[in-house]
């Protein structure tokens, strides 16, 4: 059976580190797409000598064209700016904006049939438009930030509790900006609720922290994270192409769910499988989750409705 074949749109620090990922992991072959003269090829060139070693057959390659989306069964988009110290994810709209209508436009026409997943900030903003570029079914375009950031929120979990993040499970809803919501309910360790185990002003400094942990590395780094988005990127194209019918927590189309109606995109509890996005877990949250989380659909559709300014 052929391998299947995923295209990263934006060769960079996530799109390169992707590259690997998913070759280690051996979900296709590989193609690593973007506008700056070299870099795909040559990242692609760099993971493919590291194939005897990794004792893998997949296939990766660079290109500098989007003719090469053609037959793509994932594109997971990175292409843009990431964020400079001082800078909110919100101020890269204007240059980002751009990037994913003319990408939107290249995977409508050469990659009909692709699962695309965004990565590319400001998050939520930029996966809308993407599924209204493309016009593709609301199930094939999704958003990844909210298993980045319940990633977080379990590590942070587990840092405090001293145990293994492995055995931490966590949700975090809402938009991928400061309000970004940590449920204190939801999180379990080894399957005991966290309530029994941390006091809700420890958890509420760990969810500040969570919503900070991206400018936490930005100030660190001068640059976005890179490691963990790519391999929580690579986790959700896993789950469609694997068709795990994982849950995932993922920036999904509302039409409804949660109160939210008009289409926009925010974090939620997802099915994901074969079929895209094929549910979408409605939650039961404290009167205090579901303020914040109005805030948080309230600043994701200001984002949106200057996106449809930009776009008709
Ligand atoms: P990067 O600058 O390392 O890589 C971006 C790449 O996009 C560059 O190589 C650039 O040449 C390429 N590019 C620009 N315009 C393009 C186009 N029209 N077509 C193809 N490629 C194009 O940045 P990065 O660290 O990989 O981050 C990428 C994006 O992901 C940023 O917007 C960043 O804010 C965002 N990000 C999102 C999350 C999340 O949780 N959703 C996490 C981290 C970073
Ligand atoms: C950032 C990512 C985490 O902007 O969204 O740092």
């Amino acid at each position: 059976m052929a391998r299947k074949k995923i295209a990263l749109v934006g060769a960079g620090n996530i799109g390169g580190t992707m590259a690997l990922v998913l070759a280690q992991k051996q979900l296709g072959d590989v193609m690593l797409i973007d506008i700056a003269e070299g870099v795909p090829q040559g990242k692609a060139l760099d993971v493919m000598e590291s194939r005897l070693p990794m004792n893998i057959a997949a296939v990766i390659a660079g290109s500098n064209s989007y003719d090469d989306l053609a037959g793509s069964d994932v594109v997971i988009v990175t292409a843009g700016v990431p964020r400079k110290p001082g800078q909110t994810r919100n101020d890269l709209i204007g240059i980002n904006l751009p990037i994913i209508k003319q990408v939107g436009e290249a995977i409508k026409t050469k990659a009909p049939n692709a699962f695309v997943i965004v990565v590319t900030n400001p998050l939520d903003a930029m996966v809308y438009a993407m599924q209204k570029i493309t016009g593709f079914a609301k199930e094939k375009v999704v958003g990844m930030a909210g298993v980045l950031d319940s990633s977080r929120l379990a590590c942070f979990v587990a840092m405090e509790l001293g145990v293994s993040a492995d055995d931490v499970q966590a949700t975090v809803l809402g938009g991928h900006g400061p309000d970004m919501v940590s449920l204190y309910n939801s999180v379990s360790v080894g399957g005991i609720p966290l309530p029994q185990l941390m006091d809700k002003e420890t958890f509420a400094k760990i969810s500040k922290r969570t919503a900070d942990a991206g400018t936490e590395i930005v100030q660190l780094l001068k640059t976005s994270a890179f490691y963990s988005p790519a391999i929580c990127s690579v986790r959700m194209a896993e789950a469609y192409l694997l068709d795990k019918k994982s849950v995932l927590t993922c920036a999904a189309k509302l039409d409804g769910e949660f109160g939210v109606k008009g289409g926009l995109y925010c974090g939620v509890p997802v099915v994901m499988g074969a079929g895209g996005v094929e549910k979408i877990i409605e939650i039961e949250m404290t009167e205090e989750e579901k303020a914040a989380f109005a805030k948080s659909v309230a600043s994701v559709k200001e984002q949106c409705d200057f996106v449809d300014t930009q776009i008709k």
